[in-house]
């Protein structure tokens, strides 16, 4: 499959999405949006894929927000028809059944930054950069900005980038939460190669399950979190892998995951 806006390869059950518009910094335009709800849908029907590692083109940005020439010409009705697509677009990404790892080197500004937070996981080179500057555009974040950032580091850190609109370099994110490692930038990749390859050997049910409990259960009553954890709990528990991974364990062997 090829696409205008991104390239796509898998090479040993791992997926890599590489959003490709660098002369634009990878600004996410109606095209690109297109492009991932199609590469997303080919990704969640391959069982052959097991994670999936997102990145930018060009070595200067993972993306730089919105494309703000298509904004420009966005009023109050298409505006939050745009919004909504890309927030259905984005939470497909973060339930999708298999982790996303946003490997982010460069600038992560508004939209890109909102896509990075609805990954499962986001390394950073150390060049990163993140901001949501939508502030200085007279707008708010509107890809799920809003929500997953004070999610992801509390009200206060949210409210002073969503307000000040200031960018924070990749020690200070790696501080307040917005991205799970820091590496050097010729360690990225191979660091997402790393932690996708021991997350493609695990089984992927239960790979499954775990992002389905936390994508779902996060923002639910405790009560009701728990009963959703406790479902998918009994669920693995009728397995085949569930009783592969006990006998393994108990045989001193390593699992063989069937994927049932
Ligand atoms: N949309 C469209 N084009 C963009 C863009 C964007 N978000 N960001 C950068 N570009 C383009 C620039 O216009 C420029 O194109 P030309 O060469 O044709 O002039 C090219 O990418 C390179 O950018 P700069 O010359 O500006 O590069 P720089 O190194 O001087 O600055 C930057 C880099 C600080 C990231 C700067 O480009 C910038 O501030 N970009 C905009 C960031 C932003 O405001 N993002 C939020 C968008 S709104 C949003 O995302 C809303 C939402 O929540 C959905």
């Amino acid at each position: 499959m090829t696409y205008e806006t991104l390239r796509l390869t898998v090479e040993e059950r791992v997926a890599t999405v590489t959003l490709n518009r660098p002369k634009a910094l990878n600004a996410l335009n109606a095209a690109m949006l297109h492009d991932l709800e199609g590469a997303f849908a080919t990704l969640a029907e391959d069982s052959a894929v097991r994670v999936v590692l997102l990145c930018g083109a060009g070595g200067k940005a993972f993306a730089a927000g919105a494309d703000i020439a298509e904004l420009a010409e966005v009023d109050a009705i298409s505006g939050e028809r745009l919004a909504g697509r890309a927030q259905r677009l984005f939470r497909r990404i973060e339930l999708l059944a298999k982790p996303v790892i946003a490997c982010i080197d460069g600038f992560a500004l508004g939209g890109g930054c909102e896509l990075a937070m609805a990954c499962a996981l986001r390394l950073a080179s150390e060049r990163a950069r993140f901001g949501q500057p939508e502030i200085k555009l007279g707008l708010v974040p509107g890809y799920g900005g809003t929500q997953r950032l004070p999610r992801l580091v509390g009200r206060g850190a949210a409210l002073k980038m969503l307000l000040t609109g200031a960018m924070i370099d990749a020690s200070e994110a790696l501080r307040i939460g917005l991205v799970d490692e820091v590496v050097a930038v010729e360690k990225l990749m191979e660091r997402a190669a790393e932690l996708a390859k021991s997350i493609a050997g695990m089984p992927p049910l239960a790979v499954a399950a775990a992002i389905e409990a936390v994508g779902r259960g996060a923002d639910l009553p405790l009560d009701e979190a728990l009963a959703l954890e406790a479902a998918a709990f009994g669920r693995l528990c009728g397995t085949e892998d569930k009783r592969e991974g006990t006998r393994a364990f108990m045989e001193k062997r390593s699992a063989q995951w069937v994927g049932r």
